[in-house]
């Protein structure tokens, strides 16, 4: 089969030639229709962060597809059939597995990281991990489901909190920030987005954002969140991955609010516990979503709650990765995908 591999940091991915996998007890291969672009992979392609499985190997890990081989025991899934990959398997055993909190799973694997990806024409996975992907929802744009939706819905609803009325504000509107903005205006939140970049605004007004901020326009952000919603937000999210961004938006909190931090950056952020103490702050990671909320989540994709389709703003065949990644550092469009 045809994949786009990964050879390590600072190369393109190369379209190679490799065989195709086969499934084992409780497997299914899938034909891989999509598979989102993620600035996951540009951590692993230009930071230096190390995949857990030793390069050469397939990353890409938001994918839909069809069903095309089934594994021995495996009864739940047909060929034929659409389905939706998680981006992370949980082992389901371990104390957070068995507490509800599978995606924090000590022995997670996550595909292009940890095990073979979806920029390939197959991919394997096990059936129990894997979701039908009703008809309503197309199978290119249901890719971007498995990560760039159900990790902010993860953020909004289990970690942040968010409830109907909350004003919220979301620094950074790319894939992922877009989708906070969503899910939290969706539910009923003020929403204030921030972005350096006035066509990912623009986005965000269309996703439901109440108020756009752009800092490269003015002085203080934090002063203009605390003017919009009368004394500070509730929520702030940071999806950027920035520690200077992470202390602006803890600024732009009232007493007792909450930060929730979405972006991956591996430095210390400035942080005054003097005020975190005295004005009950709260401090809160988030990482992917947990697999009993995906149903939820394609359930709001299915009857158009969260808009799925408007999200994917360009294609791109498996040949042009390097290209769709060429996009992503740019910051344009939404969300690309490959169609292996
Ligand atoms: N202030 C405001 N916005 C900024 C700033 C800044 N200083 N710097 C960058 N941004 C905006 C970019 O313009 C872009 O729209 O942040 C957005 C980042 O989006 P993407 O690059 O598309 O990244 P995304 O896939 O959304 O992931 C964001 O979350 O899951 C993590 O690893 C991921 O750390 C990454 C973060």
């Amino acid at each position: 089969m045809k994949a786009a591999i990964f050879y390590g940091p600072n190369q393109p991915l190369k379209i190679e030639d490799v065989p195709k996998p086969t499934a084992g007890l409780g497997e299914i291969i899938v034909k891989v229709s999509a598979c989102g672009v993620c600035h996951t992979d540009l951590h692993y392609i230009d930071s230096g962060v190390p995949t857990f499985k030793k390069p050469p190997m397939i990353l890409g890990h938001e994918a839909s597809g069809i069903v095309d081989e089934i594994g021995e025991g495996v009864t739940q899934f047909k060929g034929g059939e659409r389905v939706l990959l998680p981006a992370v398997l949980s082992c389901g055993h371990c104390k957070f597995c068995r507490t509800g909190r599978e995606n924090i799973c000590d022995n997670m694997v996550m595909f292009g990281n940890n095990i073979d990806g979806s920029y390939a024409e197959y991919v394997k996975a096990p059936a129990k991990d894997t979701f039908l992907l009703p008809k309503e929802i197309p199978l290119e744009e249901g890719a971007i489901i498995a990560d760039a939706i159900t990790t902010p819905y993860h953020a909004v609803i289990n970690r942040g909190n968010v409830k109907p009325g909350d004003k919220v504000v979301v620094f950074g509107c790319g894939g992922v920030g877009l989708n906070v903005v969503q899910i939290a205006s969706t539910i009923g939140a003020y929403c204030i987005a921030v972005d350096i970049l006035d066509q990912k605004l623009e986005y965000a007004k269309t996703l439901g954002a109440a108020e756009v901020l752009n800092p490269t326009k003015l002085d203080r952000i934090d002063k203009e969140v605390r003017k919009l919603t009368n004394g500070g937000a509730d929520i702030a999210f940071e999806v950027i991955g920035n520690p200077h961004t992470m202390e602006l938006a803890f600024a732009c909190l009232r007493t007792g609010g909450k930060l929730v931090v979405m972006g991956y950056s591996d430095k210390n952020m400035n942080l005054n516990l003097g005020r975190t103490m005295y004005r009950e702050m709260g401090i809160v990671g988030s990482l992917g979503c947990r697999p009993v909320d995906y149903p939820r989540v394609i359930e709001l994709a299915r009857v158009g709650k969260i808009k799925v389709k408007e999200l994917v703003t360009r294609k791109f065949p498996l040949e042009g990765i390097n290209t769709a990644f060429d996009l992503l550092r740019k910051g344009e469009g939404i969300r690309s995908v490959v169609l292996p």
